[in-house]
């Protein structure tokens, strides 16, 4: 945490300044985390062909070079290999967590270093990110990687995860030419009046043209997630969205892989971490069976678990039927499931009516991009009401001991453990998805970062998705690694079922 803090005011909790000039802000930047970083960068690396290969195609011509990019997605060691690999294609980069738990500090440390840097002489990225932020902090570091040192020469180009700074930099600049300032007493929930707040206290700052300017700049965004790309396609229907979007959740190599294996690994992996509790017979309730819903399905059912889902879609359900799944409404079984997931997208899955009836000491978690799934908010208000006791057993792992409830032991209370105060688990408790699987998902950020930088206004104010050619690429990319030997299709059955022997294999309406 170098450099002097400049003097402007400070912001809510964060004990820092709401523009702080900082060149970077982590936990900790000593050796030890730093060489630690770096050393799981080195093997992630090697986990990673797909960013290995476009570094090794790209390096020379440097197609990023003029884009300047700012990241709001987990700062893991899957990230920090993304961002070098932007670096190495010539971006200038500013990253933050789309999270408030899920920054990996020894990622963090060995961004900001770089390659060639040291811990006394950092020589990377900027970086704002710390596992652990307030809420305030987290929008605090937004605006900070948002705030480049010359502003006629801010980011033009947005990487995001779940559509955070996408958000700030709207909300910010239709403020401004609405000519109204922010009121955090309209507020909808605790996050909302942080984001209120920060954008009060940017105006009071910075005056009414401070987001306008920084949002013509800006040329695209690449969305990573589901979440994210819902909350984009509502503004380009809206008429509301100010620059290009590239949808890379719906890249068949994102989604269908990250989405569904990527959880496969890391939900057992948050539940083992966090509580070491047999996951094995246990009944476990997995709510939406979408993409991430399979593979936490999948996830607990590898360690056999008894798992049941619950859904609206008729198509997920009988799709869980037919994989010998029971479909089931919560309220039916909420007092017999010892282990419950969120992964839904959606908000109010896990009410307190609920929590009351759950089993004492039942796990209580979300994989979903945000806190909503479950109604953590109300949870809060109980606390502050004297119904319920918060206990922290370790950070990301809590005690909820309901006082009025009578079938706890010895006829009193009972206890619920929420896992990662209710965001997502996998990369609160854990690690998140393992680095191959990163490394397809990330392949296709970087070459959706290249097409912006190289076209984005042939886009439009448009949401769309790589074509499919750039689609089996990626696989492909990746196939050496498993030893995977693909089968060359003859002209004459190319011809046959209607394609080219080079791709792409499918019409573009294939499901996978
Ligand atoms: P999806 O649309 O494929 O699946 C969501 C499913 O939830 C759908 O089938 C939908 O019908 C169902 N659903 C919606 N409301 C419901 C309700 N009230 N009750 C029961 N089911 C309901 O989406 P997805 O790709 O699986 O993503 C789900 C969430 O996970 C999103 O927020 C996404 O951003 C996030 N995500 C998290 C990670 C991670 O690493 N934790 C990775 C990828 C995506
Ligand atoms: N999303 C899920 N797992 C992740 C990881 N390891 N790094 C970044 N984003 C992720």
């Amino acid at each position: 945490m170098s450099a002097t803090l400049s003097q402007s005011a400070h912001f809510l909790d964060t004990n820092l300044p709401l523009f702080a000039d900082l060149p970077h802000k982590v936990a900790d930047l000593s050796p030890a985390t730093v060489a630690f970083g770096r050393k799981e960068m080195e093997l992630a690396l090697h986990e990673m062909p797909g960013l290995l290969a476009l570094r090794e195609e790209f390096g020379d011509s440097q197609p990023l070079a003029g884009a300047r990019i700012m990241g709001s997605l987990h700062m893991t060691i899957q990230t920090a290999v993304l961002i070098e690999t932007l670096v190495e294609l010539g971006a200038e980069v500013r990253w933050v967590s789309c999270n408030i738990f899920s920054t990996q500090d020894h990622a963090a440390a060995a961004t900001v270093v770089g390659p060639e840097g040291t811990f006394d002489r950092p020589a990377g990225v900027s970086v704002y990110a710390w596992k652990g932020e307030s809420l305030a902090e987290y929008w605090w570091c937004t605006l900070q990687a948002l705030t480049w040192p010359n502003a006629e020469k801010g980011q033009n180009l947005i990487l995001d995860d779940g559509g955070d700074a996408t958000l700030l930099v709207h909300l910010g600049a239709e403020l401004e030419e609405a000519g109204k300032n922010a009121n955090p007493d309209d507020a909808t929930s605790d996050e909302h009046r942080v984001i209120l707040e920060t954008l009060v206290a940017v105006r009071a700052e910075k005056g009414d043209n401070f987001w306008r300017p920084l949002a013509a700049q800006i040329r695209g965004v690449s969305e990573e997630t589901t979440t994210g790309v819902h909350r984009l396609v509502e503004r380009a229907a809206a008429g509301t969205l100010r620059f290009p979007g590239i949808n890379v959740n719906d890249s068949v190599t994102k989604s269908k892989f990250d989405n569904v294996y990527g959880c496969r690994h890391s939900l057992v992996d948050a539940v083992n971490r966090a509580t070491d509790t047999l996951v094995s017979g246990k009944k476990a309730l997995v709510v939406g069976f979408g993409d991430v819903g399979k593979g936490s399905v999948d996830s607990l059912r590898g360690q056999y678990a008894r798992v049941a889902i619950a859904e609206v879609d008729p198509i997920c359900a009988l799709q869980a039927c037919m994989m010998g799944l029971d479909v089931v409404r919560i309220e039916d079984v909420v007092a017999d499931i010892d282990i419950f997931c969120t992964a839904t997208g959606n908000f109010n899955i896990i009410k307190v009516e609920h929590m009351l009836q759950m089993k004492h000491n039942a796990i209580v978690c979300n994989i979903g991009h945000f806190d909503n799934e479950i109604e953590m908010a109300v949870l809060e208000d109980m606390v502050k009401s004297g119904d319920v006791e918060k206990i922290e057993i370790k950070p990301q792992v809590h005690e909820w001991k309901f006082k009025n409830t009578t079938h706890g032991p010895k006829g009193g209370g009972h206890s619920i453990i929420v896992l990662a105060e209710g965001r997502l688990v996998n990369l609160g408790c854990a690690t998140g998805h393992p680095s191959l699987v990163m490394s397809a998902s990330f392949t296709n950020q970087v070459i959706a970062q290249i097409e912006l930088h190289k076209d984005a206004e042939s886009y439009g104010k448009t949401v769309t998705t790589l074509p499919k050619h750039l689609d089996e690429k990626v696989a492909r990319l990746h196939l050496d690694k498993f030893g995977a030997k693909l089968t060359v299709l003859s002209d004459e059955q190319a011809k046959y079922i209607g394609v080219t022997p080079a791709g792409p294999y499918k019409p573009e309406h294939y499901r996978y």
